[in-house]
């Protein structure tokens, strides 16, 4: 199949990165005044806004679990988040499949069994996407539970990994995502140097996949920078939303 472009040309990749550059990175926490926990980042062409409600009464009730609180995730894409295909909202597999999978990360590292007989809702929304929305949102999400004071094992971030024109690159952006021969989206917690979320579409050796599991908890050290940054500015910093809320 013809390529549109070539992904990487002298070592450097489209964007001028090399191969374990993650795109730039911004976490603000604290956008918004009627969630209890809320951040917003901005991961290269990524903006992802995720709000976090809770511990709160089950609605309805008979979904409660009596030793745990119960998490509910939704990642949605906005109708204007992209170029294609968003004409009609509501979600369609891919986001049930990713709601599915940041519930799975949440349940492992939020403090449930805390709070029996609630529920913890999260919500992700995409406003603007450019590869790797769900490591994005799950990684703005992790800082929106903090934000809302909600007990965890850890901050936990993410990386997309994947293999362009023979080489592995940390981070892909939509070009790589979509024509490069293999992606990895990875959740990570640093603390307990666990995985909590790997997801892999193409195929890739064991060793190929043991130096992205290397590079990608590589660059979850300076995802987490980033998101402690946001959580100390919003605690200790000035910030507009403290002013009269
Ligand atoms: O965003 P992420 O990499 O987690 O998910 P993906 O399914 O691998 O999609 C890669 C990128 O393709 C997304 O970030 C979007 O930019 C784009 N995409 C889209 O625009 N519309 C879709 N229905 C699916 C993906």
């Amino acid at each position: 199949m013809e390529k549109e472009k070539k992904l990487i040309v002298d070592g450097k990749r489209a964007d001028g990165r090399g191969m374990e550059d993650l795109r730039p990175l911004s976490i603000k926490a604290g956008v918004l005044k009627r969630a209890d926990g809320s951040a917003l980042i901005e991961w290269g062409r990524n903006k992802v806004l995720a709000a976090a409600y809770g511990p709160r009464e089950v609605f309805p009730k008979h979904l409660s679990n009596v030793h745990k609180a119960i998490i509910n995730c939704r990642y949605a894409m906005a109708p204007f988040s992209s170029i294609e295909e968003h004409g009609r909202s509501g979600p369609n597999r891919r986001a049930i499949e990713i709601g599915k999978v940041a519930k799975h990360v949440f349940e492992n590292i939020v403090l449930t069994k805390q709070f029996p007989k609630t529920q913890i809702d999260i919500s992700m929304e995409v406003l603007q996407s450019d590869g790797g929305t769900r490591v994005a949102g799950i990684t703005a999400a992790s800082v929106a539970l903090a934000d809302a004071g909600i007990p965890m094992k850890d901050l936990v971030q993410g990386v997309s990994l994947g293999r362009v024109e023979g080489q592995l690159v940390a981070d892909l952006d939509k070009y790589e995502d979509n024509q490069g021969e293999a992606d990895v989206p990875l959740i990570v917690s640093l603390r307990s140097r666990e995985i909590l979320l790997f997801q892999q579409d193409g195929m890739l050796t064991k060793e190929e996949l043991a130096r992205m599991f290397e590079m990608g908890f590589k660059g979850a050290e300076a995802v987490r920078a980033v998101q402690v940054q946001a959580l100390k500015d919003r605690y200790y910093g000035p910030h507009e939303l403290n002013e009269d809320g």
